[in-house]
């Protein structure tokens, strides 16, 4: 989704925005741009379809962009084509004020009219040029850009993020967010403004996360902090935790690659510190509930969207087969829109790894409207769902970059198994099962490494699927929500088309597309009803399906059946998707590598959905 970045200080901005415009590619973008005020005074623009280094490439020379303030912008097309005209920043008609927006102006169809009637001649499609005219509008009689941005932001409907420069005050930008993410990086004598720390954190990682309705002014020297009414505001700054390096590739060719490759790691981060060996039980601190409290708990709503939904998927089955606590699992696009029921003693849990996605965040404020207590379960530390729940665990995954999300899945789906083991313990799961628990979830990481280490085994049953049109993903119970996952990574990045089923489900409508050119990938592991899923797979095999299986190391018997088998280690049941959906997320990295795309930026997928 869109970014934005913004400098001001004494070095050169142009190669700074540059710059951070490249972190924030991981986003998803189609365009971007740059407008600086150079040494003369005078405010240019650059901008170009496609990939920044297209927009770098096309900067006339150094002299020519150089300026100490700046503003830059990439773009996901919402309102009008990704075409030059629609990418930011935008300007007024006499090219003295810059905008960059994320967000949408809804009315903005209402303001462009009247802003017409008025005189004002538009350049392009986009809902965001409305800005640049409303502020040159109000700055002709106010003079000040903080207060012409102030009126022009109260005519507007919709969500910002936004920066702006003008060149008759060269040495300012201001920036203002509503439902948008925005930072102030505060460095040596220089300051930076950011939708995502990413975008800064080689230069500081001192930052002041905007809240909705706040806005910033910042001069070369200093910055104000105001309300969007000019209410004075207390600056809080925080400390951001990443190293750079978790913003680096290192030796990996794609993020995804790393991030698959730092879970053994990231899952031992998210229960570091949350085992209770000596009450064999787990703890999360955030959750900020009694035992009794969470006891009376009837009924859990977990809202999500994309991969965090399938998250949520297991954590229905975790919780209900462990607390024996009813869970309801919803898309938070739906959810914002129905008529929720919410039954007293109901807790409601959203997930979001981006902890930014606008319909996990309108169904948490829909949910909490109705009166309900919101948890939230997010990767990023300040984030608006992190701030707005009334609750919540943090799963400590670390940057995820690439845009199909691995690590912070295993994350989530961690944190969701200490939760449902938490309220198992507080009912019917006996100290035994908590230390048999404990004890298997502390092996994880090195059983997840050992899945790793079967990387180029995995690459070469890639090979053989990566010509295919359509894959169908089988799995049962708990894998089923993997088997989702699985599916999902694949037509994420590789552009198979794939579909995830419950396996016994099959024979009711995907078994009429098995020949002998599907390949069906089957979770079938040693469980309870593994004898039902391999009755599942000899259907497919009567067929001539192509079976490739996610099997319990030692299980020989699947290999009669399967045209190749990948094996993983042993472990309890509610621990199995932490193993079976790894070599389904390194399948889908070896197809789509071996396909010759982009892994991290997939065509017209975004990091993180800020847009309904
Ligand atoms: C986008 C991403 C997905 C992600 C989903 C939800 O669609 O491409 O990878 O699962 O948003 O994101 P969230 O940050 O809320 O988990």
């Amino acid at each position: 989704m869109c970014g934005i970045v913004g400098y001001i200080g004494s070095r050169n901005a142009t190669p700074i925005l540059i710059e951070g415009l490249k972190r924030l590619e991981y986003r998803g973008y189609d365009s971007a741009g740059i407008a600086i005020i150079n040494k003369k005074k005078s405010l240019k623009i650059f901008k170009e379809v496609g990939k920044i280094i297209e927009l770098e490439r096309s900067l006339p020379t150094p002299a020519e962009t150089f300026g100490k303030t700046g503003i830059a912008h990439t773009r996901w097309a919402t309102h009008g084509e990704p075409n030059l005209k629609n990418a930011h920043p935008h300007a007024d008609e006499n090219k003295k004020i810059a905008v960059v927006h994320n967000g949408i102006i809804e009315n903005y169809k209402k303001l462009r009219k009247k802003l017409e009637t008025k005189g004002y001649n538009f350049s392009s499609d986009t809902d965001s040029e409305v800005l640049a005219h409303l502020i040159e509008y109000f700055n002709r009689t106010e003079k000040n850009l903080t207060l012409a941005v102030q009126k022009a932001l109260k005519l507007v409907e919709g969500t910002f993020g936004i920066a702006v420069i003008n060149e008759e005050n060269p040495n300012q930008i201001v920036a203002a967010r509503k439902g948008s993410p925005l930072i102030l990086g505060i460095g040596n004598n220089e300051f930076f403004i950011a939708s995502d720390v990413a975008a800064i954190i080689i230069h500081t990682k001192k930052v002041i996360y905007l809240q909705d309705g706040e806005m910033v002014t910042v001069d070369k020297d200093k910055f104000e902090l105001t309300t969007l009414e000019n209410q004075a505001v207390k600056a809080k700054i925080s400390e951001v935790d990443w190293q750079v390096s978790a913003i680096e590739k290192g030796n990996y060719d794609y993020f995804m690659l790393k991030e698959i490759f730092e879970q053994p790691i990231s899952v031992e981060n998210a229960f570091r510190g949350r085992l209770n060996e000596k009450l064999s039980t787990c703890r999360l601190g955030g959750l900020s509930m009694s035992g009794e409290e969470l006891r009376k708990i009837k009924k859990i709503q977990i809202i999500a969207c994309g991969t965090s939904w399938h998250a949520a998927l297991i954590g229905e089955y975790l919780i209900e087969n462990l607390a024996r606590v009813s869970v309801e699992v919803e898309y938070a696009s739906e959810y914002r829109y129905r008529n929720p029921i919410i039954p007293a003693d109901t807790l409601v849990f959203v997930i979001s790894q981006s902890g930014e996605t606008a319909d996990t965040l309108a169904a948490l404020r829909e949910a909490q409207a109705r009166g309900a207590k919101v948890f939230g379960l997010t990767n990023t530390i300040g984030s608006t769902i992190a701030r707005e729940s009334d609750g919540g665990v943090y799963i400590h995954a670390g940057a995820e970059i690439g845009v199909a999300s691995t690590k912070a899945f295993t994350s989530q789906v961690t944190v969701l198994t200490l939760l449902a083991v938490i309220l198992g313990r507080m009912k019917d799961l006996s100290p035994t099962f908590g230390a048999g628990f404990i004890k298997e979830l502390k092996q994880i990481p090195q059983k997840i490494q050992q899945i790793l280490d079967n990387d180029e085994k995995i690459k070469q049953i890639a090979e053989t699927i990566k010509d295919s049109t359509n894959a169908l993903y089988l799995g049962r119970g708990i894998n089923y929500p993997v088997a989702l996952e699985g599916a999902l990574k694949l037509k994420e990045i590789s552009y198979i088309h794939a579909e995830g089923y419950p396996a016994a489900e099959m024979k009711h409508g995907p078994i009429a597309l098995i020949d002998e050119n599907m390949p069906v990938i089957a979770i079938a592991l040693k469980d309870a009803i593994y004898d039902k899923i391999i009755s599942n797979l000899n259907e497919v095999k009567a067929r001539n399906g192509r079976i490739i299986t996610i099997a319990t190391e030692g299980d020989e018997k699947i290999k009669e059946i399967s045209e190749s088998v990948i094996y993983i280690p042993e472990t309890i049941h509610s621990l199995h998707p932490l193993l079976s959906v790894i070599p389904l997320q390194m399948l889908a990295y070896h197809v789509a590598n071996l396909r010759g795309l982009d892994v991290d930026q997939p065509r017209n997928l975004a990091k993180s959905v800020t847009v309904e």
